[in-house]
């Protein structure tokens, strides 16, 4: 099989497609055959060697695949050969097939083609989690989402819209903030120029925004916690940006708000049940039309590097998908 492969851990350009052999099937695995593979961020952290798990190269990035089962272990009884799947692999994903276990596997819906299945479950897992569980968010209360137009950013647009709330999308450029809008934002902001806060201010009426969604870090976590209502709830999800803030305590304490993490893959394997509800949900939510993710590039498997070059340039808007 084709595989896209990291020998050492280095620079993205050094990723290269070969022929590999097929791992063994041992007990409680399955192989699956991968259509379609999302690309995320953490498929060049896990390159670089920068990423919170560390995989012992040679091995192919890619966190999360749409694929149908090929195998099964004997001892696998939840799924069967020909099971239409989503599977969340962390590494392992550019490739023509991986062997997974059954715990990582979402049965795939069949209102959901394998492209889109493909870039659905991290961002839309994190976002529905990140709102639900973590910022308990109520119809009603505004959202200001960072980053809006990049993964998990659209994806918590469209959960916001589709739970009530009123969702405020800021990003670097006007045509980001234009994608936002169309996935549903109520208001747009461009945090790149001056009058950030001020523009916030002005949406909320003094207000301030009840939760933040912030996938992006660095510079953007003062103006934004210092923009939040009483009672509000600022979601850490991620650092884009390359730079972990520092949160000001006195902060949170003038503001009566919370500073809230969100780890998704932790909180799948920690909770597993909510999660399964979760994703009932979420499907529910996309076979209503309510949600849309939005696929804005596919590349073929030879072009990994294309796909990651373009997500570390910051010139994606919604998610990139590897065609298998
Ligand atoms: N906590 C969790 O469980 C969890 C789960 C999934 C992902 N994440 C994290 O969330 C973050 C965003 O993931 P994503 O899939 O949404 O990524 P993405 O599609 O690349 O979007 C990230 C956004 O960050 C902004 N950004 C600011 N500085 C950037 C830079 N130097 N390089 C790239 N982007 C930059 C960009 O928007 P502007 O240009 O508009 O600023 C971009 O649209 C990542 O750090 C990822 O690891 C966390």
């Amino acid at each position: 099989m084709r595989a896209v492969l990291c020998k050492a851990y280095g620079s993205i350009d050094d990723l290269v497609v070969e022929e590999v052999g097929s791992a063994p099937l041992e007990a409680g695995q399955v192989r699956l055959k991968v259509a379609a593979c999302g690309v995320n961020f953490p498929d060049v952290l896990i390159t670089q060697g920068k990423y919170q798990f560390k995989p012992e190269p040679p091995f192919s990035p890619g966190g999360e695949v749409a694929g149908t089962v090929v195998e099964v272990a004997s001892d696998v009884t939840e799924f069967a050969v020909g099971d239409p799947v989503i599977a969340t692999t962390t590494w392992g994903g550019f490739a023509e097939e991986i062997v997974t276990t059954p715990d990582r596997l979402l049965r795939r819906p069949q209102t959901m083609d394998e492209v889109t299945a493909a870039g659905f479950a991290i961002t839309y897992g994190t976002s529905y989690h990140a709102l639900v569980q973590r910022a308990a968010i109520q119809p009603g209360e505004t959202l200001l989402v960072l980053g809006a137009s990049g993964g998990v950013g659209v994806a918590a647009i469209q959960i916001a819209k589709a739970l009530g709330a009123k969702v405020i999308a800021a990003a670097s450029t006007a045509e980001k903030l234009a994608v936002a809008q169309a996935q549903g934002a109520d208001e747009v902001v461009n945090y790149a120029e001056e009058g950030f806060r001020d523009r916030l201010k002005e949406i909320t009426v003094g207000r301030g925004v009840d939760v933040v969604y912030d996938p992006v870090g660095g510079d953007l976590l003062q103006p934004s916690l210092r923009s939040m209502a009483w009672n509000g709830r600022y979601l850490v999800v991620g650092f884009a940006s390359g730079e972990i803030p520092q949160v000001p305590a006195n902060l949170t304490l003038l503001k009566g708000c919370a500073v809230v993490g969100v780890f998704w893959g932790q909180f799948r394997r920690n909770e597993p049940d909510v999660d399964a509800a979760n994703f009932k949900a979420l499907f529910d939510l996309h076979a209503a039309g309510k949600i849309k993710p939005l696929v804005s590039e596919t590349y073929p498997l030879e072009k990994a590097r294309d796909a990651l070059a373009a997500l570390s340039a910051r010139s994606v808007t919604g998610k990139l998908v590897l065609k298998v």
